[in-house]
């Protein structure tokens, strides 16, 4: 009984994009820890490769490039293969893209590509995997959203646009696909240090201990956003869908320039 709480994705199978770093990676461990039977869907493949020996014969890596429509199918294809069943998609790929607050020293062609890794692959992902989890009637797909999903200011214009984006698209697939069974929500953290997260803080002249939250003295890891992941993919939540779930230490319930608690 406690093993069987403990492995809280028993018998599962799932595909994570961007998972051969950062949040995704962590996603990978946890998952396969809860008992998941997990694929690593990315264009690292070297990193990629080395968290699949060490998970062990319950992982695989497939080369997926999320911004191609027959990479994503390729993937859901071999795992349908594979397992017979696809339970947890988790669109999690993304970039933040070059730091440029004014709008003028954004080029179209910038904007397009963050749109097309961040919303477009999240976009494909969500589609393939209602191509083998609609006739099962049955699966959670995750989103990887932002705060910049719900506030402005915080990150470049692209990365914003996507992140808002990406929960546009989750409610609306979660009520397109709920009609079968699949609940679609968001997961949306604030600044995760990851590399990518303290390249783009150094671009914007920031450091990691600068960021700001109502929680003193807790720091948001990529465990701390697997673990809500977690939750989501598996049956605890079966009744959650079209959700932001925010992981922000309440930094995006509070206005600091009227807060009266300084
Ligand atoms: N780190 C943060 O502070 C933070 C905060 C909010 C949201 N996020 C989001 O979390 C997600 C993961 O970010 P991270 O911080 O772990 O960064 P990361 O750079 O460590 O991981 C991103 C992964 O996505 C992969 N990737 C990039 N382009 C891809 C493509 N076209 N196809 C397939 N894979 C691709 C990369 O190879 C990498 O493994 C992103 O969607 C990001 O926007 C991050």
């Amino acid at each position: 009984m406690a093993a069987n709480l403990a492995r809280r994705l028993e018998g599962k199978v799932a595909i994570i994009t961007g998972a051969a770093s950062g949040i995704g990676e962590a996603s990978a461990r946890l998952f396969s820890r809860n008992g998941a039977k997990v694929v690593i869907a990315d264009i690292q493949d070297d990193l990629a490769h080395k968290i699949c020996e060490d998970l062990g014969p319950s992982s695989t890596f497939v080369h997926c490039d999320v911004t191609k429509e027959k990479d994503l199918e390729n993937v859901v294809n071999i795992v349908a293969n594979k397992y017979g069943k696809l339970d947890i998609m988790y669109n999690n790929a993304g970039i933040t893209g070059a730091v440029k607050s004014n709008i003028l020293d954004n080029e179209k062609s910038e904007f397009e590509k963050i749109i097309g890794i961040n919303l477009v692959g999240t976009f494909l992902g969500i589609k393939q995997a209602a191509r083998v989890m609609v006739p099962r009637g049955h699966g959670s797909i995750i989103n990887t959203g932002s705060v910049s999903s719900s506030i402005g200011g915080v990150c470049p214009h692209a990365y914003t646009s996507s992140k808002h984006g990406i929960l546009g698209l989750t409610r609306n697939t979660a009520v397109d696909l709920g009609r079968y069974g699949i609940r679609v929500n968001c997961v949306s953290p604030y600044s995760v240090l990851t590399a990518a997260a303290l390249d783009t803080l150094k671009k914007m002249g920031k450091e990691g201990s600068e960021i700001y939250s109502t929680l003193n003295g807790a720091k948001l890891t990529p465990n701390d956003v697997a673990e809500t992941a977690v939750f989501l993919a598996s049956d605890e939540s079966k009744y959650v869908s079209g959700q932001d779930f925010i992981i922000d230490g309440g930094f995006t319930i509070e206005n600091p320039g009227l807060s009266m608690f300084k």
